[in-house]
């Protein structure tokens, strides 16, 4: 049975608040690294329930952070695990946060759900994520929530600006500077996954730029020649030849 569902069933008086389809992110996200020696970071306790979800799901191996601004959440720190108190928006605490207990291997965003906090928080947490790490932002429906700062095609929303790392992790192949210049995330990022209500940005420090591989014969050899897309006017010529 899935670890998430059949904890709900044993979960005690602090509770749990998340969104069943959530569990099977988790799994396909996370799965890899259960019982491993990773830091962990949650922004969000509420009630505490998911404090010992993941003690469990991760092992003992694991070192746990859990950060919420409401100062009663304390309460809620089980041997073992640490938790801070203090504000998913504020720099300060964030960078206070990263030194203290980063760098992590998981980053989710559980907490006020607001997309300048989003926002604010990935920004500052981001360069505190391992390579090979993983950024979870949860309940990115609330882009599309006014009350949340968000709206349909909201700029300043978390979905909107998710959608533009895309464009920055593709930056490599382009030559129109002045609208689209190559972005240093290019270099940091490994994918970006949308589910529904959850987006997955996944971290890779790539020491050199994409290489195309080829096999003549048996004969594999490597280019970047496509990446010079300045001098290779075929690829940005109209199909009508302009
Ligand atoms: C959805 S609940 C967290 C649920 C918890 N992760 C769970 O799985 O049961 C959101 C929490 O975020 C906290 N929060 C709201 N704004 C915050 C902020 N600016 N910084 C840190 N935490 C915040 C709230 O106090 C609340 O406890």
């Amino acid at each position: 049975m899935n670890y998430f569902l059949d904890y709900l069933k044993r979960t005690d008086h602090r509770g749990l608040t998340k969104w069943l389809h959530y569990f099977d992110v988790y799994a396909r996200e996370l799965g890899h690294l259960q019982g491993r020696d990773i830091a962990f970071l949650e922004i969000g306790i509420y009630r505490g329930g998911s404090i010992p979800m993941w003690a469990g799901y991760f092992g003992k191996e694991a070192r746990l952070t859990f950060v919420d601004i409401d100062p009663d959440c304390a309460r809620h720190a089980e041997p073992g695990t640490n938790v801070e108190i203090g504000d998913q928006a504020d720099p300060d605490f964030l960078a206070m946060l990263a030194e203290k207990h980063g760098p992590f291997d998981i980053i989710v965003d559980d907490g006020g759900h607001h997309v300048h906090q989003q926002i604010t928080s990935f920004e500052h947490l981001w360069p505190h994520l391992n390579d090979r790490g993983r950024y979870i932002v949860e309940d990115t429906h609330t882009s599309y929530w006014p009350g949340f700062g968000g709206g349909y095609r909201e700029e300043k929303s978390f979905i909107e600006y998710a959608k533009r790392l895309i464009d920055q992790m593709h930056s490599w192949y382009t030559d129109q500077d002045d609208i689209f210049p190559f972005h240093e995330m290019a270099r940091q990022v490994e994918g970006i996954r949308f589910y529904d209500s959850v987006t997955v940005i996944e971290k890779h420090l790539k020491a050199e730029p994409p290489l195309l591989i080829g096999s003549t014969n048996g004969k594999v050899t490597g280019s970047r020649k496509s990446l010079q897309v300045r001098d290779r006017r075929s690829v940005f010529r109209g199909r009508d030849g302009t």
